[in-house]
């Protein structure tokens, strides 16, 4: 089972992952202008966490449904904003509405490890999105990996809250065959162990996220290595890739 202690507690994700210079946030204006032209009037964040990107399109007059299958998530994101959030699964809600421009941002697509689910949240998605809508999707890139050990990724945290010393500390285990990167993280409050996360984001490469989205009917119209939409070698940590919905 999947356990990750920063979804449970919002205030401290916010901090170990800050959206430096609201950079996904820029990414996604910049996708949106170049792919539909204008603003969107609906929108749905899928995945939405704490509602960063749901409550800056909404705050910028975009009619925004987030969902979130995290009570914590959900219960932060709407104190922080003005967008409609959804407690359910993003691969079984059923909104009644479609919308022009759906995101999903930030691994959540790495958090279906299953094919099964995998298939179960495109195909949400597809049926949720307009016609020659557009998908948003950014998660970590596969790619990076290749031929690559993982120990740049171990890392420790600590977040001081009040006086509180909050630590993680990560180590990762890549499992090549599953396709997933596996990270143990040991949370500490003044050395006391509170908390520990096992958690698996499964790794998608590139072609391989095509291939999938093609088959659910999407044409992808740009891919990057990276949440600045600079054009990279796909050695980069964050793979962006921008959809559109035109068959059926
Ligand atoms: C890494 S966070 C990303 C949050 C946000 N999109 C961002 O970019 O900051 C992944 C989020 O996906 C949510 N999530 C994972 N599986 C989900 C599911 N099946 N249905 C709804 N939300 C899910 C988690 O609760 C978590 O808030």
């Amino acid at each position: 089972m999947n356990e990750n202690f920063l979804y449970s507690n919002p205030e401290l994700y916010e901090k170990v992952y800050p959206d430096v210079n609201n950079q996904r946030i820029k990414m996604c204006l910049i996708k949106i202008q170049r792919y539909l032209g204008e603003l969107p009037s609906c929108l749905a964040d899928f995945g939405c966490g704490l509602g960063r990107e749901s409550n800056a399109f909404s705050s910028l007059g975009v009619d925004v449904t987030a969902v979130d299958i995290n009570r914590d998530m959900i219960n932060f994101a709407k104190r922080n904003g003005s967008a409609t959030f959804i407690l359910e699964d993003v691969c079984t809600v059923k909104l009644n509405q479609k919308f022009e421009v759906i995101l999903s941002l930030g691994n959540v697509l790495s958090c279906f490890t299953s094919n099964q689910k995998l298939n179960a949240f495109l195909d949400n998605v597809t049926s949720h999105l307009e016609d020659d809508g557009l998908l948003i999707i950014n998660l970590w890139n596969g790619a990076r990996f290749l031929g690559k050990d993982i120990k740049e990724l171990a890392h420790e945290v600590t977040i001081d809250i009040e006086g509180s010393n909050t630590c993680g500390k990560s180590i990762f285990i890549l499992d090549r065959k599953n396709q997933q990167i596996k990270r143990i993280r040991n949370w500490t409050v003044s050395n006391a162990e509170i908390a520990i996360d096992n958690f698996s984001y499964r790794l998608f490469f590139p072609e391989e996220l095509r291939y999938i989205l093609e088959s659910k009917g999407f044409e992808v119209v740009s891919m990057e290595d990276n949440d600045e939409l600079i054009e990279g070698d796909f050695s980069g940590l964050e793979l962006t890739i921008t959809s559109k919905l035109t068959k059926r």
